[in-house]
């Protein structure tokens, strides 16, 4: 039985929505709290039990790989200062996965990402995180990938995380045609990438967690450039589930679309709650703020 190992995670986007910042910072550098965004999206792939982390970058992407890798000069100087938390921390950092880096060489969408990672996946299932999107598992739960990664280990297909959004966010997201197994699980009929209102099969989109089976690879190969010019990767999905069996489930995790600027502030104000040095002093204020805004 083919359990999962490996995960991709496409980090090759420009952030336009976060500029001027990501002139010089990659998107997935941005610090929620203390960390970086992608530290807690490979922190999630970590629990989820994945060993091997193929991260899918594009040009200016390097600080991403530096963050997980040694910092001699750092760590010495940490150490002889006694900073013993903190020099724990980095070391637990870079000891966390075997992060991989791939180059994306054209801009040609995510499923021309996913593609990238054909060759170090092989035969294996495997895992997509989408690198901007923060998922806070609740406590004594599993996080939303680990969640799907249980669900393959029974069903052996790829099984993808869904969630239901207002009619008027449809068009923001792959958006999944479901028939109901039992309550939050379901068999995938058809996926589609973006639709209107009036083509929508249903509310159901995909935030970005996907288990897949290496046989979507054959769809990927296949596949042409369709909106935006990009190489979708629902399009191979929907093709995938034309052919086999293909599960999409809700999760209980708390999702933060950290690519947008809202988003991202909530996930700050989340993650500064859960955070023990923090949480007493910030929900102090917060609560004086709130004052402050209905007064
Ligand atoms: C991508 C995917 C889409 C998915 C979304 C989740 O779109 O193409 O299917 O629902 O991520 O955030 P993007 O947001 O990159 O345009």
């Amino acid at each position: 039985m083919a359990t999962v190992r490996k995960a991709i995670i496409p980090a090759a986007g420009l952030g336009t929505r976060f500029l001027p910042a990501t002139k010089t910072v990659p998107k997935e550098m941005l610090t929620i709290v203390d960390a970086p965004i992608i530290f807690y999206v490979v922190e999630e792939a970590v629990q989820a039990g994945i060993e091997d982390i193929f991260l899918i970058q594009g040009r200016g992407k390097t600080a991403i790989e530096d963050f997980f890798d040694a910092s001699y000069e750092l760590e010495d100087r940490l150490e002889k200062d006694g900073k013993t938390y903190l020099l724990d921390r980095l070391l637990k950092i870079r000891s966390m996965a075997n992060i991989i880096s791939i180059r994306q060489k054209q801009p040609l969408g995510l499923g021309h990402a996913v593609l990238c990672g054909e060759r170090v996946i092989g035969n294996e299932p495997f895992a997509v995180l989408l690198g901007d999107e923060i998922m806070l598992a609740q406590s004594g739960k599993p996080n939303a990938t680990q969640h799907l990664v249980n669900l393959h280990k029974a069903n052996q297909s790829t099984t993808v995380a869904v969630m239901n959004v207002p009619e008027r966010d449809v068009s923001k997201y792959g958006i999944a045609d479901l028939s109901a197994i039992s309550e939050g699980y379901f068999k995938v009929k058809s996926f589609i990438e973006k639709p209107s209102i009036a083509q929508a099969p249903s509310r159901w989109a995909m935030p970005g967690r996907y288990v897949f089976s290496h046989d979507i690879f054959t769809f990927l190969k296949e596949a042409k450039q369709s909106l935006a010019g990009e190489i979708q990767l629902t399009d191979s999905m929907n093709e995938l589930a034309k052919q086999k069996d293909v599960f999409a489930s809700t999760f209980s995790a708390e999702r933060f679309d950290a690519g947008d600027k809202l988003g991202y502030l909530k996930a700050n104000v989340e993650l500064a709650l859960r955070n023990s040095e923090l949480k007493d002093d910030f929900s102090k204020y917060l609560l004086e703020l709130a004052q402050r805004i209905k007064g």
